[in-house]
């Protein structure tokens, strides 16, 4: 669902030190679920059109991570919620007839269906301004909803300048509000900064648009979870651990295996098929996708990773920027680098290390080897502890291994370098020229065999002693 197609603006508040995180880093640029903050809020106006970013405490940065996204406005400094859609007052006052949406950039759960419902009921009841708010038992720092005669809305007090019966109230604003444009430009008129905190809070609007004669309208969240604000570092932990077991919960839905939800992580934008299976710490980032009837795990990671259908990747394994072909098996212990692909049915065993190389339909690393730069074609034979050579200190170069080739046990190919279709290369050889198809290359000094040497040894030392 999305908001396209209706005639909705929305302002975002990013200007925030987030002091309460003790972090150097911009707050909405913390990450939950795998994405910062603001994406969360970006896809939960998704279709709002246009959207305003109010950067201030890390505005660079900010703006560097969602160029093209929306227009920026700077706050600087940053003198409260209020100020903030001061600030941004030009960009949206000239679309005075969109209704306005302004959300807080510290709510990762937030979902779009919400937001719409919330368009929907402001566009339904023609209030002045309508907010999202939610109940819990003990709404802690949160601002209270001060409820007036037929349940409309009077006010939001902030909890630090709550008297101890306000404080008492449940309800609470979630920071997501629909405006009408013009009542909204008179009452931000009308806020002065006298409050606990000093700063323009953009709650007290309500009070002022009541005052006004005003219509304010609420819209409640079934799940209080739902409108979590993070605030510090031990409530972005919840949030995303929050947003995962959501999305386990959809997966779970659809015909996906989680054997241990807690202690497994799957990114915003991963995708699964149903059939798969996601065996204990398994940790699935970006934009990682795995088809029916894989098995991953347990205690895999992989990012950016796409895995073919009934591929298993064995327990410690890390898989990045790499392309799985169906019926592969990986692992245990593999790591799996950038650019690599591997095709069907091949096999990566344990204490293999891939880089930026193709492994070929039905080829087999079953143990201990580094192919890096490396194409080797179907139904190779890699034994355990061959390694491509590909830097020479400045530069890397190819190894090219052709279709049902054999590499004996301990090689080492010495790249720029090349071994034909069905060609053998004996154990413990070092190759540093070419090898034909179907020869036989042997890169390592012949055995010398002394008989009785040992025999001969001892004897000598017992004399000796
Ligand atoms: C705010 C609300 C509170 C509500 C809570 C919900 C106000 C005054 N209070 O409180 O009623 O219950 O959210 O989570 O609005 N920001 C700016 N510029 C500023 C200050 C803040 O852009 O000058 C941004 C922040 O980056 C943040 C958002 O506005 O994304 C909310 O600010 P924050 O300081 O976290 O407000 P709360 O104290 O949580
Ligand atoms: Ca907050």
């Amino acid at each position: 669902m999305s908001l396209d197609g209706r005639p909705v603006q929305a302002v975002l508040l990013a200007a925030g030190r987030g002091t309460r995180l003790k972090s150097p880093l911009a707050k909405v640029l913390h990450r939950a679920q795998g994405v910062p903050l603001l994406e969360h809020t970006l896809r939960a106006v998704a279709g709002a059109q246009p959207i305003t970013i109010v950067i201030g405490h890390g505005a660079e940065a900010v703006e560097a991570a969602f160029a093209g996204r929306g227009r920026f406005v700077r706050q600087d400094p940053p003198r409260g919620t209020g100020h903030a859609v001061m600030v941004a007052r030009e960009a949206f006052a000239a679309n005075a007839d969109r209704a306005l949406l302004v959300v807080n950039g510290d709510l990762p759960l937030l979902r779009d269906r919400t937001v719409e419902a919330l368009i929907a009921a402001h566009e339904a009841s023609g209030a002045a301004a309508t907010l999202l708010t939610a109940e819990l038992p003990d709404a802690g720092s949160y601002g209270r909803v001060l409820r007036g005669e037929g349940d409309s809305v009077r006010a939001i007090v902030e909890a630090r300048d709550a008297s101890p019966e306000e404080r008492a109230i449940r309800e609470w604003n979630v920071g997501v509000y629909a405006f009408r444009v013009a009542p909204l430009l008179r009452a931000l008129d009308q806020l002065t900064p006298q409050n606990a905190q000093g700063e323009y809070y953009l709650t007290d609007v309500i009070a002022h648009l009541v005052a006004d004669g005003e219509g304010v309208g609420a819209c409640r969240v079934d799940d209080a979870r739902e409108a979590l604000g993070v605030n510090t570092l031990q409530e972005l932990a919840i949030a995303s651990r929050l947003l995962v077991e959501r999305r386990l919960g959809e997966l779970m839905n659809a015909g996906v295996v989680v054997e241990d939800p807690a202690s497994t992580f799957v990114g915003v934008d991963v995708r699964v098929e149903p059939g798969a299976v996601l065996r204990p710490g398994t940790h699935l980032e970006g934009r990682t996708s795995i088809a029916g009837g894989a098995t991953i795990g347990p205690f895999a990671r992989l990012q950016d990773a796409v895995i073919g259908a009934d591929t298993v990747v064995l327990d410690h394994c890390l898989l990045r920027e790499c392309v799985v072909g169906s019926g592969v098996s990986i692992g245990p212990f593999a790591h799996v680098r950038p650019e690599t692909r591997i095709e069907d049915t091949a096999k990566v065993g344990n204490f293999v290390e891939l880089k930026k190389t193709r492994l070929g339909r039905g080829a087999k690393a079953p143990h201990l080897s580094y192919l890096g730069d490396a194409t080797i074609g179907d139904a190779a034979n890699i034994g355990a502890g061959t390694i491509t050579c590909n830097y020479d200190g400045t530069r890397k170069h190819p190894t090219r291994i052709g279709a049902g080739a054999f590499v004996g046990s301990n090689s080492t190919l010495v790249a720029p370098v090349s071994i034909g279709d069905g060609a053998y290369v004996a154990a413990a050889s070092a190759i540093t020229e070419d090898v034909p198809a179907d020869a036989l290359a042997l890169g390592r000094s012949r055995q010398t065999t002394k008989a009785g040497w040992a025999r001969k040894r001892r004897d000598t030392k017992a004399k000796g002693s």
